[in-house]
């Protein structure tokens, strides 16, 4: 049996294939909001293992299945024997018998690529403590759809460097555009920790006005993420500075995009005026989780299409 193919980072996936997927994102989004079935995953199932909370991607992820005629199955931690310690090479023999495809949330990335690594199929990151890789394919997908291609392009990133930021930085490898970075001191970027190649596709500033400046998407994510809640305080103290608000966009260029993978806390990493303003592309964001990682799962269950 040939190994699956999984989608553990952003970089697993070559430029070319994800121009594919926008193509295929584009084609079942159109057909979804013509109200057409397409149901090539007939008789197939998702396993979707949740070790952390989520709206968007749950939702995204079974909606998804079922609108491509699949189903989804939901597990989580405290339900499952995965919170009793059965080992994740076990879960992972057993539920890839059963199953067509997973998608999983979890902690460290150590775990995904272990129930990777003794997995029949193919296994989605569906946020890790150090990537987001769904995320930023539906952000690039929203990006191209209203701006056109992303090469070159200046993408300010402002606040914590956590997963979502690590896939930022990917996706600059593979796409051809570059990252304006800017952290609190002590929440810099770890390059080896972002599994970065190190082709400069990324510059840090101690200012987040001067990361900004002339950016044409700003982006930025909670300061505190799941898992790390026990720093809240500390955290809500050492990124005071570092709120996306009205005069940070007004330094960027004037048809800038706002983004926020969401849930968001306006007051704290954005300002209201900015989250519900007309630069913010955030509920396209959301939707088009929906229509890109339908075409992930047809891409990864059944390879190449014409249809
Ligand atoms: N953006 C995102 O992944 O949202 P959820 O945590 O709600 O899934
Ligand atoms: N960085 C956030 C993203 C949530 C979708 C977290 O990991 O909690």
């Amino acid at each position: 049996m040939a190994a699956p193919r999984h989608f553990l980072q952003f970089n697993d996936f070559s430029r070319e294939e994800f121009e594919y997927l926008f193509a295929r994102a584009r084609r079942i989004k159109a057909q979804f909001k013509s109200y057409q079935q397409y149901w090539p995953l007939v008789d197939r199932t998702l396993v979707m293992i949740f070790e952390k909370a989520s709206t968007r991607t749950r939702l995204s992820f079974e909606a998804g299945m079922q609108q491509l005629g699949g189903s989804a199955i939901y597990l989580n931690t405290r339900d499952s024997q995965l919170g009793r310690g059965e080992p994740v090479e076990d879960a992972a023999q057993v539920i890839s018998r059963m199953s067509d495809i997973v998608m999983i949330r979890t902690f460290e990335q150590d775990i995904i690529e272990r129930f990777a690594a003794n997995s029949r199929v193919p296994v989605i990151n569906g946020l890790t403590n150090e990537y987001h890789p769904c995320q930023i394919l539906a952000d690039i997908f929203t990006y191209v759809e209203m701006r056109g291609s992303i090469e070159g392009r200046t993408v300010a990133w402002i606040g914590d460097s956590n997963n979502v930021c690590n896939t930022w930085l990917q996706a600059a490898e593979v796409f051809d555009f570059n990252v304006n970075v800017s952290t609190p001191p002590g929440y810099e970027v770890e390059a080896e920790r972002a599994g970065l190649y190190g082709t400069n596709h990324y510059r840090e500033f101690a200012d987040p006005m001067a990361a900004a400046r002339d950016a044409d998407l700003v982006t930025t994510d909670v300061w505190t993420s799941m898992g790390f809640e026990a720093e809240n305080e500390e955290r809500l103290r050492d990124f005071e500075d570092w709120q996306v608000d009205a005069e940070m966009m007004r330094v960027a260029k004037p048809d800038a995009l706002f983004m926020h993978c969401l849930p968001a806390h306006r007051g704290e990493e954005v300002a209201a005026e900015v989250i519900d303003g007309p630069q913010s592309a955030v509920w396209d964001e959301a939707e088009n989780r929906l229509h890109a990682q339908k075409a992930l799962l047809e891409y990864l269950v059944l390879g190449r299409v014409t249809t």
